[in-house]
């Protein structure tokens, strides 16, 4: 799905509802982003939003004047949230606390901001922000589930970090710049047709240890997971990546597990498993590693040097294979491309696989592009054209969706 560009935007109305959370600061920058590409923002504040963050912060960077009371006294409150409703083509709540996605779970209008919320008929953003206890909450997770299974309904999910309160988890505001790509994704037509999937991402190199300061690795540098994180996890997925390297920015709505060797990563996926719906293996883990790790560095003498490898395990051969999992493989090769990823497909039993050459410039690491063919068991193949990585992933979701039907 590409992104709406700012010129779509210019005039759209959006209806921003803030809500009482210390990230309400956030919703100022995403305010300014908005109005800075040529959208009409109208503020709508819960009064727990205002005690965080003064409405003229947002008068001054809209425009416009803020409403955050049910019944202010003016003459045309009575009928506010109709004509606040009616008037927006996108209504986005940044930050929802878990009280305001609860009201509106429950299609309780208990104020100004969840009463607009009942009477529009536009495509409704909650981005949800809280401790991350409060995000794992049965409640909470149940009144998100329930909120994105409705037509027109989307959550932007929170990023993986530290938050106010000092804990360090899932339930961080998605940064301001995301949530505005993401408004703009669902603007343009996105859909979040992987709600209720749990996706295991694992994606960039292995380390194989030689001594405490050198190890045995390899080129991927794990953007074409990380993408397929990103897109997953903004289709509405549960995403959980398994990386040596940590994304360069959080991706919202993913728990980052971070491993170093084949072994770890093994241990990271064999645990997460169970609770795996789709396993994307985009990893290029080493198939060797040292057979010894030397305790302290090892010291150069005359003459050469050899290290003997020891097999590492094939993480997705050996498997035990699981007919409610769709498990997808990558085969990264320089020759032979459809034969050696045919020969994968079936060695490690898996419902598809995404071959792509990595001798190529614009297809291989380190590039924000790449150019796949999708091999199925059946003999199928697909063969993608030149695209961004994001747009593979895209692909890849698509294929998660066809092959979840078929
Ligand atoms: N893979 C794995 N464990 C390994 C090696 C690879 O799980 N030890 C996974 C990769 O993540 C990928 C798929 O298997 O999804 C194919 O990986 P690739 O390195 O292309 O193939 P190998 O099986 O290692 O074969 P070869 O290196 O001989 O090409």
């Amino acid at each position: 799905m590409s992104q709406a560009t700012g010129t779509t935007l210019v005039n759209r109305e959006i209806l921003l509802g803030v809500s009482g959370s210390i990230a309400a600061y956030k919703a100022a920058e995403l305010a300014r982003l908005m109005s800075k590409d040529g959208a009409q923002v109208q503020v709508v504040m819960t009064s727990s939003a205002t005690k965080f963050i003064a409405p003229l912060t947002f008068y001054s960077l809209t425009g416009r004047e803020v409403y955050h009371e049910m019944f202010s006294g003016g003459p045309e409150v009575a009928t506010a949230h109709i004509e606040l409703a009616r008037r927006a083509d996108l209504v986005v709540v940044a930050p929802a606390t878990a009280r305001t996605i609860g009201r509106i779970a429950c299609g309780m209008a208990e104020d100004l901001l969840s009463t607009t919320i009942i009477a529009s008929d536009t495509p409704v953003v909650i981005a949800p922000a809280m401790n991350p206890q409060m995000y794992a909450h049965p409640g909470v997770r149940e009144n998100l589930a329930k909120i994105a299974s409705w037509p027109g309904y989307f959550v932007a999910p929170p990023t993986e970090g530290e938050l106010a309160c000092g804990e360090y988890g899932l339930g961080r505001l998605t940064e301001p710049s995301d949530l505005w790509s993401f408004c703009q994704w669902v603007l343009a037509g996105g859909k979040q047709d992987l709600a209720g999937e749990r996706v295991l991402v694992t994606a960039g190199p292995t380390l194989e240890d030689i001594d405490p300061v050198r190890f045995l690795s390899n080129r991927s540098t794990g953007k074409m997971g990380f993408s397929l994180a990103k897109v997953a996890a903004r289709r509405g997925a549960e995403v959980t990546l398994v990386s040596s390297i940590v994304p360069p920015t959080p991706i919202p709505g993913c728990r980052c597990v971070t491993i170093r060797s084949a072994i770890e990563m093994q241990d990271a996926v064999l645990a997460a498993l169970p609770n795996t719906t789709t396993l994307l293996m985009a990893a290029a883990v080493a198939d060797y590693r040292p057979a010894e790790l030397a305790a302290s560095k090892i010291k150069k003498q005359e003459g050469d040097m050899q290290i003997v490898l020891e097999r590492n395990p094939d993480i997705l051969g050996s498997l035990t294979p699981d007919p409610t999992r769709l498990t997808i493989g990558f085969a990264a090769e320089t020759d032979h491309l459809l034969k050696n990823a045919g020969d994968k497909l079936r060695r490690k039993h898996l419902d598809m696989i995404v071959a792509n050459d990595v001798s190529q410039i614009d297809s291989g690491f380190a590039v924000d592009t790449n150019r796949v063919i999708l091999l199925f068991p059946d003999g199928r193949q697909k063969a993608l054209p030149l695209m961004s990585k994001l747009d593979v992933a895209e692909a890849i979701c698509d294929q998660i969706q066809v092959l979840r039907q078929s």
